[in-house]
């Protein structure tokens, strides 16, 4: 095992909310509900109106409880709003947007007053900070900068902590290891799947990722597995921690993961309030399952969110290294990103757990769905190791296709390719390639 870096304390560090007690943070959480669910009310007539639809009115919240009582907000009431609908200031005083392309029709607009932008700088700095990173650090930002949240949120966040920035965004992967190098980049901000192929960049070009002066790498974006951290840490002998968020909660730095536990990712409590529901019947989970993640924001002016609805599968677990705040289980997926095999339920997460855990085999896969008949087939196809001769190939496919039977219950068809046989991103990784006709 490789030893990673030492972290220093933060303890001296810390904000004054990651001190308060849980009554303090709950007197502070009902406070900030109320205004904001008031402020939506009466400046944004989507939320009047579906509130009104609902029977509730924000004068009915008098305990956290209660916040059940108010309507799901989803992607598509963005959409139904769009562009700016759903602002709850003049847009005069809209200092930014960001926007999600998604897949089909229009995007997702948000927005952001100064004072909204200064406190999600706020909070991902909080997040460095947690994942170990200190004033003064040099951060190399590989998310892309533009409309997705991940590069200028990464930016601002490392800027507000006192870091020196590198806006590098994602691509020119060459250079990317030449100025991580030249600059001394302590830390690293970047999709998972993207920085595995720095690290194959590295090693193409004879360097050893454990000798980069990489030390931490703060990760998210899209789902990735405890495997894929094991894989990451020992190749690049750093540490790697989660950082979770979404365009139209904020952006990065909704949660993160501590360094010095690596157990699931403190919510930033005092900024968002998190329930999990059942996705299914839409009621709140009993505490501790396994559910859909919603998010009522606490503090944004320009675009407030009342229980929006991530579509994102976690459960919420006590507070550890933040004994206030809850933290999130790292997410398996999105429920949009299940698919059922022949009635079986499987997460992309899960085919990455078992690719890593055969030598032999890149975590470079893909999920292909097809419906040759009536029923769906699921094929992994991954890409073999360079060092892998062509003819072990078969065997390896055989094994991984006997371990998803074995472990997930799902039958698949595996086929293992050739060196730079799947598509790189130098963003968020496309584990599912739909070819089912009818969709
Ligand atoms: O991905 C914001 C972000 C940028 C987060 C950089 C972290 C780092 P969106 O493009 O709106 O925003 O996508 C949000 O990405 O609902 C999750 O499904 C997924 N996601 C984000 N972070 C994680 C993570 C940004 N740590 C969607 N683990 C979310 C798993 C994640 N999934």
């Amino acid at each position: 095992m490789t030893d990673l870096p030492a972290i220093s304390d933060d303890g001296p560090l810390l904000d004054d909310a990651e001190r308060w007690s849980v009554d303090q943070l709950r007197s502070h959480q009902l406070e900030r509900l109320r205004d904001t669910l008031q402020r939506a009310y009466d400046n944004v007539p989507h939320y009047r109106a579906a509130f009104d639809a609902n029977g509730f009115h924000p004068s009915d919240l008098r305990s956290l409880d209660d916040l059940a009582g108010a309507p799901l907000t989803s992607k598509a009431d963005l959409r139904a709003n769009y562009p700016f609908g759903l602002f709850a200031v003049p847009r005069e005083q809209v200092a930014r947007v960001h926007a999600s392309s998604g897949t089909t029709g229009k995007p997702t607009v948000v927005g952001y007053t100064r004072d909204d932008i200064a406190v999600w700088a706020s909070l991902v700095a909080r997040s460095l900070r947690a994942a170990g990173v200190r004033p003064g650090d040099v951060v190399h930002v590989a998310y892309g900068y533009g409309l997705f949240t991940g590069g200028l949120g990464a930016h601002y966040g490392a800027e507000a902590l006192g870091c020196t920035v590198v806006p590098m965004s994602g691509g020119q992967t060459e250079r990317q290891i030449q100025l991580i190098h030249d600059f001394g980049a302590r830390a690293i901000m970047v999709t998972p799947s993207y920085f595995l192929s720095v690290l194959d960049e590295m090693q193409r070009q004879g360097l050893d990722p454990a000798e980069s002066p990489l030390e931490i790498g703060v990760f998210g974006a899209e789902p990735w597995t405890p495997a894929m951290r094991h894989e990451i840490e020992q190749r690049g002998a750093m540490h790697a921690v989660d950082i979770y968020g979404l365009s139209e909660v904020m952006g990065p730095g909704v949660a993160q993961e501590c360094v010095e536990t690596k157990d699931g990712l403190h919510l930033w409590e005092d900024h968002f309030y998190p329930e999990v529901i059942d996705p299914i019947t839409q009621q709140p989970v009993a505490e501790g399952e396994v559910g859909e993640l919603v998010i009522t924001s606490l503090s944004k002016q320009a675009m407030p969110v009342v229980r929006y609805r991530t579509r994102d599968l976690t459960r919420l677990l006590p507070g550890t290294a933040r004994p206030s705040m809850r933290r999130m289980e790292k997410i398996t997926g999105r429920s949009d990103d299940l698919m059922i095999v022949r009635g079986v339920n499987v997460f992309p997460t899960q085919v990455e757990e078992l690719v890593l855990a055969i030598p032999g085999l890149t975590p470079y896969f893909q999920c292909v769905l097809t419906r040759p008949g009536r029923l769906d087939e699921l094929t992994v196809r991954v890409e073999a190791d360079p060092s892998t001769a062509e003819g072990d190939r078969e065997a390896l496919g055989r094994d991984l296709a006997s371990r998803i039977k074995r472990q997930i219950g799902a039958t698949a068809n595996v086929e293992v390719v050739g060196p730079d046989g799947i598509e790189r991103s130098v963003g968020k990784a496309r584990r599912i390639v739909d070819q089912r006709d009818d969709r």
